[in-house]
């Protein structure tokens, strides 16, 4: 029997507009799941916008609605912008449902009953001024493993490792820019040594259908020993925590967005579980960026692991490496990039788009936009090889010569346009 697939692709944050780089993980998947599709496989296409968290909490604030109000709006942009990609979900969901807390809570509750969650009162920087605790990535700081100065409270943007933001040099408040001082707060923590054995054993079953990255980010973890982590956080936009003494905690954002993908499937479906608890039936195959790696292969694993249930595991992991643009990387607050909306009012067919991020998929290193190769790339791979390996087969037929002697002259004219248009309107 034909094993079934699930497929899932990030869950992109709400709180922007997507751009490149999101893109390429909905794409990879989306073509990933058609072709299964195509060779008989049943096939379940899961994906949505990871909604709770800090980020959403203070943009709203920003913007003055509600985190809810926030998420609504951006879900319709993502939405969109994929339609217009023409990705084929099964299902985009979202993560603030009841769904997700129910099942984000029924995992706490088996992790807590299976003895795999402790506490523990630590540090936490809080800002004077803001009156508040700072989450981790609100703080800036020197990375301590390899001196980026710009490293986030939670990972290092350059060096992939995850940090703890005591762990940085100089912090410094983001919200504020004043320097936070230390407070305590207990918090939930998942034990990942304890889940360790189980870990290793379902680990060593497994690597061999991972992209090499993956292979060996999960081997540096496991080699540098792995610890307990905090799954909780002092904020209001998230999953309530259900234990007594912590109800007016959340749940961490990176706990509940991998279960994301199961309360997603449980919103589209009644038979999430014949998807979900059906290890010898199905195979779960995840696209991502490197940044997301640890969480798709050690911490997500390690919590459905420690649950006690019978879960569909990671089978496959196709994990990108970064897109950058014209030097750097993509900054919505900064207005660098290529972004989805962009993109659509630009104009151009969706399948030069398709083609053009599929054709410099960052597989192996990171892959750098610029307008330039967009151009040179599209007129002599897309039209000058293919276009006209098509016309030769087809010549016979006037209308489609006619098409392409078109798009041969039109189209680099219209990129070229639109590329110097879309400069400016960054510059102003
Ligand atoms: O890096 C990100 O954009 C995260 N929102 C990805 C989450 S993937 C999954 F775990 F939900
Ligand atoms: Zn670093």
């Amino acid at each position: 029997m034909k094993k079934k697939r699930l497929v899932t692709s990030a869950l992109p944050y709400v709180n922007n507009v997507p751009h490149l780089g999101n893109l390429i993980q909905v794409l990879s998947a989306d073509a990933y799941a058609r072709y299964s599709r195509s060779k008989g496989h049943e096939t379940l296409y899961i994906c949505g916008t990871d909604e709770y968290g800090t980020a959403t909490e203070t943009k709203a604030l920003e913007q003055g609605i509600s985190p809810q109000e926030l998420c609504s709006k951006y879900y319709n942009i993502h939405k969109e912008i994929y339609k217009w990609f023409e990705i084929g979900f099964d299902r985009f969901g979202r993560t603030s449902t009841p769904q997700q807390t129910q099942i984000v809570q029924s995992i706490f509750w088996n992790l807590h009953t299976n003895g795999y969650i402790e506490t523990k009162t630590v540090e936490q920087f809080y800002s004077e001024k803001s009156k508040m605790f700072l989450a981790d990535r609100y703080i800036m700081g020197t990375c301590p493993k390899c001196g980026y100065q710009q490293a986030r409270g939670d990972q290092c943007e350059d060096c992939g490792s995850l940090l703890d933001p005591t762990q940085l040099i100089n912090p410094l408040s983001k919200i504020d820019n004043t320097s936070p001082v230390l407070r305590s707060s207990t918090h939930l923590y998942i034990n990942l040594p304890k889940i360790r054995p189980m870990l290793e054993k379902w680990l060593n079953t497994k690597k061999h259908t991972w992209s090499h990255n993956a292979i060996k980010m999960t081997e540096a973890w496991m080699r540098d020993g792995l610890k307990s982590r905090a799954i909780t956080r002092d904020l209001k936009w998230g999953i309530p925590v259900p234990l007594e003494g912590f109800t007016d905690k959340v749940f961490y954002v990176w706990f509940d967005a991998p279960i994301g993908y199961i309360s997603i499937s449980a919103c589209h479906s009644d038979a999430w579980r014949e998807w979900w608890n059906k290890p010898e039936e199905v195979e779960l195959v995840q696209f991502i960026g490197k940044d997301n790696i640890p969480f798709h292969t050690v911490i997500f694993p390690a919590s459905l692991l420690g649950s006690g249930e019978t879960w569909t595991l990671l089978h496959s992991i196709s994990s990108t490496e970064y897109l950058n643009y014209e030097g750097g990387a993509f900054s919505k607050s900064m207005g660098r990039g290529v972004f989805g909306n962009d993109v659509v009012e630009i104009g151009l067919d969706v399948d030069i788009w398709r083609f053009y991020l599929f054709f410099n998929r960052p597989e192996n290193s990171d892959f750098t936009f610029t307008w330039r190769d967009f151009q040179e790339t599209i007129n002599s791979e897309l039209i000058n090889n293919f276009a006209n390996f098509a016309h030769k087969f087809l010549r016979s037929t006037i209308s489609i010569l006619e098409r392409n002697l078109c798009r041969r002259i039109y189209f680099p004219l219209k990129v070229r346009k639109y590329g110097q248009i879309y400069k400016k309107k960054k510059q102003r």
